[in-house]
C-alpha cells in the first residue's frame, strides 16, 4: 500500500498552485472521488491483516483530512481573490465631486406670456383659458363669420373632422367668457393657436393673448390708451413708437391693427419687417353688436373692446430674435440664453 501521507503531500502541492474553481474540483475528484487515490486506499484496507487495519485506517483518515483542509483553504482563497477583483473593478470614489444637475430655465415664449398676463392682471384683468380644439361655431359663426364668409379663407384653418377646428385665434374665448360671465367683464386669455402657415414671421402654431373689456363707458380711445400703456410697460420704453392702422375683423367695428417699430433694424427696413420698419403685433376693435347681442349683452348699455396680440412677435422684439422659427426648434444653444 502506498503511503497515505505521500499522497496527501502530493495533493496539497497540486492544490497550492490552482487559481480556478473548476480545476479545484477536478483535483478533488482525483484524490477523494469514487476512484480517487485516497478512496482507493480505503478500499484496500479490507485486504490488510486485522491487526494492521486500525493504524493504517487512522493514517488514511489523517491524509484525507489534510487534503480536505487544503481544499477548503484553497476554495476560500480563490473566492476571496475573485471578490477582490470584482471590488477593484467596481471601485467608486465617494470623494469625487458630483456631476451637478443642470439648471433649466423658462422658455422665452413662456416668459413672455407670463409677463403679458401679469401686466394686464395688474390693471384689473381676469385671466382665463379655453380649448384649443374648437367648434366651428365658436371659432367662426359666433364671431360674426358665417359659413362661406370670405374671412374664413384668411385663417388657413386646420380642420379636425368635419365641424371642429384647431382654433385659429383666441377670439372664441370672447364668446365663451361672456356666456359664463355677465357684463361688466374684463379678461385676458393666453393660449396656443394654429394656422397652416410657415415663414420667417409665421409658424403653424403660435400664441396669442386675447383681451376683452365690456362695460358701460368703454371707448376706442380707452382701447388705444390701454394698449399703448401696455406696450410701453412691456418694453420698458416710455417713448415706444406705435401706430394704429384701420383694418377689418368681422367681430369688431371699427377695427384696427397695431404696429410697433421694428427692433431688428430700428425702423430703416429689413427682412424681419418686410422692409416697412414696422411689425404688426395685434388686431383690435370695438366688439361687434352681432357678437354681443346673441350673448344677452344689452348693447344700448354695454360696449366692449377686444384685442388679440401675437406673443411670439412681442418675444422677438423684446429679445431681438430675428427668426420666429427659432422659438420652436428646441435648440438648447438658443434656449440657454434666456435662463
Ligand atoms: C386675429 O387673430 C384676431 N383674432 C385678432 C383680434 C382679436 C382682432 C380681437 C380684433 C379683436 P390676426 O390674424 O391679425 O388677428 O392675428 C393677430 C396677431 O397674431 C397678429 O398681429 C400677429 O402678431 C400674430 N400672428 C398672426 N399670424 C401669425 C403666425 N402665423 N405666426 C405668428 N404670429 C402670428
Ligand atoms: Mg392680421
Amino acid at each position: 500500500m502506498q503511503d497515505p501521507h505521500e499522497i496527501a503531500a502530493e495533493a496539497v502541492a497540486a492544490l497550492a498552485v490552482i487559481e480556478d474553481a473548476a480545476l479545484l474540483e477536478e483535483v478533488k475528484a482525483r484524490y477523494l472521488g469514487k476512484t480517487g487515490s485516497i478512496t482507493d486506499l480505503m478500499k484496500q484496507l479490507g485486504k490488510l491483516d486485522a491487526s494492521e487495519r486500525p493504524v493504517a485506517g487512522a493514517r488514511i483518515n489523517e491524509a484525507k483530512q489534510q487534503v480536505e483542509a487544503a481544499l477548503t483553504a484553497r476554495r476560500e482563497a480563490i473566492a476571496a481573490s475573485a471578490l477582490a477583483r470584482k471590488l477593484a473593478a467596481e471601485a467608486l470614489d465617494v470623494s469625487l465631486p458630483g456631476r451637478g444637475a443642470g439648471v433649466g430655465g423658462l422658455h422665452p415664449v413662456t416668459r413672455t406670456l407670463a409677463r403679458i398676463t401679469e401686466l394686464f392682471h395688474s390693471i384689473g384683468f381676469d385671466v382665463a383659458d379655453g380649448p384649443e380644439i374648437e367648434t366651428d361655431h365658436y371659432n367662426f359663426t359666433a364671431l360674426n363669420i358665417p359659413a362661406n364668409h370670405p374671412a374664413r379663407a384668411m385663417h388657413d384653418t386646420f380642420y379636425v373632422g368635419t365641424s371642429d377646428v384647431l382654433r385659429t385665434h383666441t377670439s372664441p374665448m370672447q364668446v365663451r367668457y361672456l356666456e359664463t360671465h355677465a357684463a361688466p367683464a374684463k379678461v385676458v386669455v393666453p393660449g396656443r393657436v394654429y394656422r397652416c402657415d410657415s415663414d420667417m414671421t409665421h409658424t403653424p402654431m403660435f400664441h396669442q393673448v386675447e383681451g376683452l373689456w365690456v362695460d358701460e363707458d368703454v371707448t376706442f380711445a380707452g382701447l388705444k390708451g390701454v394698449l399703448i400703456e401696455f406696450m410701453r410697460a412691456f418694453f420698458e420704453q416710455d417713448e415706444l413708437r406705435a401706430r394704429f392702422r384701420p383694418s377689418f375683423f368681422p367681430f369688431t367695428e371699427p377695427s384696427a391693427e397695431m404696429d410697433i417699430g421694428c427692433v431688428a433694424c430700428g425702423g430703416s427696413g429689413c427682412r424681419v419687417c418686410s422692409h416697412t420698419g414696422w411689425l404688426e403685433v395685434l388686431g383690435c376693435g370695438m366688439v361687434h353688436p352681432n357678437v354681443l347681442t346673441p350673448l344677452g349683452v344689452d348693447t344700448e348699455k354695454h360696449v366692449g373692446f377686444a384685442f388679440g396680440l401675437g406673443v411670439e412677435r412681442l418675444a422677438m422684439l423684446r429679445y431681438g430674435v430675428n427668426d420666429l422659427r427659432l422659438f420652436f426648434e428646441n435648440d438648447l444653444r438658443f434656449l440657454a440664453q434666456f435662463r
